[in-house]
């Protein structure tokens, strides 16, 4: 970080997603800057993914049930659907047509905003890439094959309109020299009737794209939620959460909408494009050679444009996660942020990642206008050059001016369905730019399997506990060894305190113990096996933690209570938060066990949340009890209620308690000091408290245990 100039500082804070490869190499930085990030991940965030995660891990299961069941249902039909443009009169459609070549849309703003220029690498699009994303549409086969059925259908109708106006115009025209009105009449009847039939095909095709563009980003999204639960810890300490949620909530938007509405739009271009053409030659060759002048150009610039939205569609995703996971900090902690009157910083960091959302939704919005400006005026020319050359053919007899007015019109459907071409290319690219994201969250394979290996029979397992010479750096810092030789054991039944100084690695050894993370070496064993032969899953759920700051999930005090223990009665609830000390005051709301605790029980008190959390592990009944500072943050009233109920927890369990109150090191019956990444006194009170220059004999006398 040292060789970071300020400018490049400057750089990392306006646009810390966009940082190219070239310069972070030149920086000495990562090359990743997911991985620059990383090292700015701040504890808040890694802190609740452990103890979130501590209880146990069968949870994750009932999570993504949730997760699945909250996730919208196909089958709902939502606003913003275009509905294919079927003018009716030859003269207002014609304008319409050719109206429709010169939308030059762009973005406009306050003219103070920087322009800046982002490096956007290089990215090539691989034949496997493209075949994946479609992949995700084959579950949906059937229903596209009916929507591509009913596609054929309203796009014949579409078709057949420029042709019945040159034949309406060539029967009006001759009913003005004497014809018979009768004909104007049915062929009028008949148009409407055929309209009718386009205009049922046209809502079952929409029904039916929309179903499965629905379907689509429900599955992927449960699949990504999915992949999400079963990552290892670490892949939570390297990933922010803001944007992983991003990834969720956005980018499966994008992804499937390229596979549904905009391959349906596709098709339809193709469709038009191709029976226009046809049309075209059919009632006139040297007049198409015209029109087709057009096309290659028109294609050129598509290409170029879609690459364009390809690379940019990326960044906005990466730049909107950041602002996403800015937005999802700040509001989740409002209340630190509100007691440092950081309000308008944190607006101001807010609008730092919107601002550069912004400026490439402005860079795209030129690149538009250029694209559509210049088809726009392609379009236009042909239609010039049309009138010119087919009024000739006019003049000279060679067509009549139904077919010359067929003619335009089919023209400008062409166009229409050339620039639809062309904007498929670029939605296409667009969902592969933001399906690469979600490729990298569902292919990484977690390290830590939640549930494959041994179980231990109930009746063999006791609940030994043995480190021995574990070796461990966080994968974030590899470089700062938290272990270099940690031995310890708990004997089935007893209780082994740990104590050391702060950032010493108490806590990293219930990590290691719940196979959060796994050592770098050496061995954790439970009733001698190794835990990396155990059913990680099954395992978890024989151990239970207390943590100084225990999570609760939004919902009821019952619900928290049952977290770990899901089929528990309201009975057994109620007896676990009696033994907890929590049954008084539970009771005591006007909703008692069904008093709903807040986002992560931020309505209760510290204590009371340190208490549901005792309930819980007590209904969990693990054989292995991991108590981590469960009672430093309480004061005296509710620490004694707190330590009451955490003695009867801690009865017939084999015990790991991380405390700095010496009367539960007193009552411990081994206490390891750690120090320097490995232990370097254990023994009962009595003999470390005959140890004249012992360490734990200097932190007791420090008072960095409290005596009370
Ligand atoms: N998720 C993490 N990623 C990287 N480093 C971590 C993580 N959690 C803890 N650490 C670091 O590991 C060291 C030990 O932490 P910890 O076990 O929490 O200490 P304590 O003894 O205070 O409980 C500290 O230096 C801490 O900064
Ligand atoms: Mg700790």
């Amino acid at each position: 970080m040292q060789r970071v100039g300020a400018l490049s500082r400057r750089i990392l804070a306006a646009a810390p997603g966009v940082l190219p490869s070239r310069r972070c190499d030149r920086l000495g930085l990562p090359v990743s800057t997911g991985s620059f990030r990383l090292a700015c991940v701040s504890a808040s965030i890694t802190a609740p993914a452990l103890s979130g995660l501590g209880l146990s891990v069968s949870p994750v299961s009932r999570s993504i049930h949730q997760y699945a069941a909250a996730t919208p249902r196909p089958g709902r039909l939502s606003q913003g659907i275009q509905p294919l443009s079927a003018p009716v009169l030859a003269s207002s459609m014609f304008q319409a047509q050719v109206g429709a070549f010169g939308p030059v849309q762009s973005l406009c703003g306050p003219s103070s905003v920087r322009f800046k220029k982002y490096v956007v690498p290089a990215s090539k699009i691989t034949q496997s890439e493209l075949s994946r994303l479609m992949g995700l549409a084959k579950p949906e086969a059937r229903t596209l094959a009916i929507a591509v059925g009913l596609l054929v259908v309203s796009s014949a109708v579409t078709m057949a309109v420029p042709f019945s106006m040159g034949r309406i115009i060539d029967i009006i025209f001759a009913e003005t020299q004497g014809g018979s009105h009768q004909r104007l009449v049915e062929y009028t009847q008949l148009l409407i009737g055929v309209f009718l039939v386009g205009a049922a095909a046209n809502y079952g095709r929409i029904v039916m794209i929309q179903n499965a563009g629905q379907s689509i980003v429900a599955r992927l999204r449960q699949n990504l939620f999915s992949s999400i639960m079963r990552q290892d810890v670490a892949f939570f300490d390297r990933n922010q959460t803001g944007e992983v949620i991003n990834r969720l909530a956005a980018d499966t938007v994008v992804v499937g909408k390229a596979v549904t509405d905009n391959v349906s739009d596709g098709l339809r271009s193709v469709a038009s494009a191709v029976v226009g053409i046809g049309m075209m030659a059919f009632m006139s060759p040297k007049l198409t050679l015209v029109v087709l002048g057009i096309v290659p150009p028109v294609c050129i610039v598509a290409v170029l444009y879609g690459r364009y939205v390809k690379r940019l569609t990326r960044q906005v995703q990466d730049s909107l996660a950041n602002a996403t996971q800015v937005a999802e900090e700040r509001i989740s902690n409002i209340r630190t942020v509100r007691a440092f009157a950081k309000e308008p910083e944190e607006v101001k960091r807010y609008d730092g990642h919107v601002q550069t959302v912004y400026s490439l939704g402005i860079q795209e919005g030129k690149a538009r206008g250029i694209f559509h400006g210049a088809t726009g005026l392609a379009g236009n020319l042909m239609m010039v050059s049309l009138l010119w050359y087919g009024g000739h053919m006019m003049v000279t007899n060679e067509i009549t001016v139904g077919t010359l007015t067929s003619f335009l019109l089919y023209s400008a459907y062409v166009g229409v369905a050339v620039i639809g071409l062309s904007q498929f290319y670029s939605e296409l690219m667009r969902g592969l730019g933001a399906s690469e994201r979600l490729w990298t969250i569902l292919d990484s394979k977690p390290t830590i399997p939640l549930s494959e290996g041994h179980k231990i029979p109930h009746d063999r397992f006791f609940g030994k506990i043995d480190f021995q010479n574990v070796a461990f750096a966080y994968p974030t810092r590899p470089d700062a060894p938290v272990f270099k030789n940690l031995s310890l054991t708990v004997p089935d039944g007893k209780i082994l305190a740990v104590v050391g100084t702060s950032g010493g690695g108490k806590s990293t050894v219930g990590a290691l113990l719940l196979r959060l993370y796994d050592p770098d070496s050496g061995n954790i064993l439970i009733d001698n096996y190794n835990v990396r032969e155990l059913d990680a899953s099954w395992m978890r759920q024989q151990i239970g933690l207390v943590s100084q700051e225990p999570v609760l999930f939004s919902g009821t005090v019952a619900e928290n209570i049952a977290y770990g223990h899901p089929s528990a009665t309201i009975e057994q609830i109620q007896d676990a938060a009696v033994q907890a000390n929590a049954h008084r005051f539970i009771t005591e709301f006007p909703e008692g066990f069904n008093t709903i605790v807040g986002e992560r029980g931020q309505s209760l008190s510290g204590g009371q949340r340190q208490r549901i959390a005792i309930a819980r592990a007590l209904l969990k009944n693990p054989r292995i009890l991991i108590l981590d500072e469960a009672t430093s943050a309480l004061d005296a009233q509710s620490e004694h209620l707190v330590q009451e109920a955490l003695e009867r927890l801690m009865q017939g369990r084999s015990v790991i308690t991380i405390a700095h109150r010496l009367s539960t090191i007193r009552n411990a019956d081994t206490i390891a000091v750690l120090g320097n990444g490995e232990v370097v006194e254990s023994g009962t009170y009595a003999e470390l408290m005959a140890l004249p220059d012992g360490q734990f004999r200097k932190l007791v006398e420090r008072q960095t245990i409290s005596a009370n």
